[in-house]
């Protein structure tokens, strides 16, 4: 979504992006050619390979770059203590497609890998606790609350019984237990029976909603400080996020219209601006794909 990213930001000369999701640096990287040498690129992100890729890539675009292994919930703190004003701020959430497809992180079922499912490889629990430490009712609600999954009761029970028989410490061992679970309605779903109980676990273990809610009540209280021309954000920044999944989206929703009606944000996108055909031929995952931007008001 780099053309539509690049309109409801319009990059200036000589301005400072802050990317919360910096991933593989490709919008960065593009962004870092516009603000040009005069300009800067922040980046933060979860994966220190990625992390790594993006400082090279956004360096390439010619424009000053900073990169940062951190949760981006931790990212307003350090940006105050580093006297930065942004002009823009981009968050792409979820995962990178080199995480997706590298079976040893352990994101998908489509090739055996560790249950891990972690962002962060540094960070403590992984899915193999979650699926094998966790209690019936606890895994239930997990899956459905996060996936957003029917069957998840039956599935929770599965699951414990199998592993008190073998601990499940594999994508297709799991993946295999949610079929079983399935039972014959395997054969009528149109998605692979684990797609749901996947992604609850993939938020479960990165605590992608509450990391997103808190990082939420941060930009609230820079948008005000901006208004009053302190903190991390200039007056008149920009707020773009791209969403993936209908949890994500309605707490984005609902946090950029709190601020819009309260006189506090206007809305650059009135509706949510999707991927285009040609890019969800390439990318399947874009279809998905929800993009909403405003923009900090000036105090009357
Ligand atoms: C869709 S990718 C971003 C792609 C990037 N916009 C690009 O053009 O290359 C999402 C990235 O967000 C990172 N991520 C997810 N949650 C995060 C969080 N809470 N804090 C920091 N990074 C996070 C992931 O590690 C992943 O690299």
């Amino acid at each position: 979504m780099v053309e539509q990213v690049l309109d409801v930001l319009a990059p200036q000369s000589g301005e400072t992006l802050v990317d919360l999701t910096i991933g593989r640096g490709g919008h960065s990287g593009v962004i870092g050619r516009r603000v040009g040498t005069g300009g800067r690129v922040i980046g933060f992100d979860l994966d220190t390979a990625n992390v790594d890729f993006a400082q090279a890539r956004v360096a390439a675009s010619g424009c000053r770059v900073q990169t940062h292994h951190a949760n981006f919930v931790d990212a307003p703190a350090m940006l105050r203590g580093d006297g930065v004003r942004a002009d823009m701020v981009l968050a792409d959430l979820g995962f990178a497609s080199t995480q997706m497809d590298d079976p040893r992180r352990g994101f998908s079922f489509r090739a055996e890998g560790p249950l891990d499912m972690r962002l962060d490889p540094t960070a403590a629990v992984t899915a193999e606790q979650v699926i094998n430490e966790s209690g019936e009712r606890d895994l239930a609600d997990l899956i459905f609350r996060y996936g957003e999954e029917p069957l998840a009761r039956k599935i929770a029970r599965e699951i414990v019984a199998e592993r008190t028989r073998l601990p499940i410490s594999t994508t297709q061992h799991l993946a295999e237990v949610v079929r079983k679970a399935y039972g014959n309605r395997a054969r009528h779903s149109r998605m692979h029976p684990a797609t749901k109980t996947f992604m609850a676990l993939r938020i479960a273990v990165n605590d992608e909603l509450a990391r997103l809610e808190g990082l939420w009540d941060e930009l609230e209280r820079a948008v005000d400080e901006a208004r009053r021309g302190s903190g991390w954000l200039n007056a008149g920044a920009r707020l773009a996020f791209i969403s993936f999944h209908s949890l994500e989206d309605r707490i984005i929703k609902q946090r950029m219209a709190a601020l819009t009606k309260r006189g506090a944000a206007q809305r650059i996108t009135r509706k949510p601006q999707i991927a285009g055909e040609e890019e969800t031929a390439l990318n399947p995952r874009a279809r998905s794909a929800k993009l909403r931007a405003i923009r900090i008001t000036p105090p009357d």
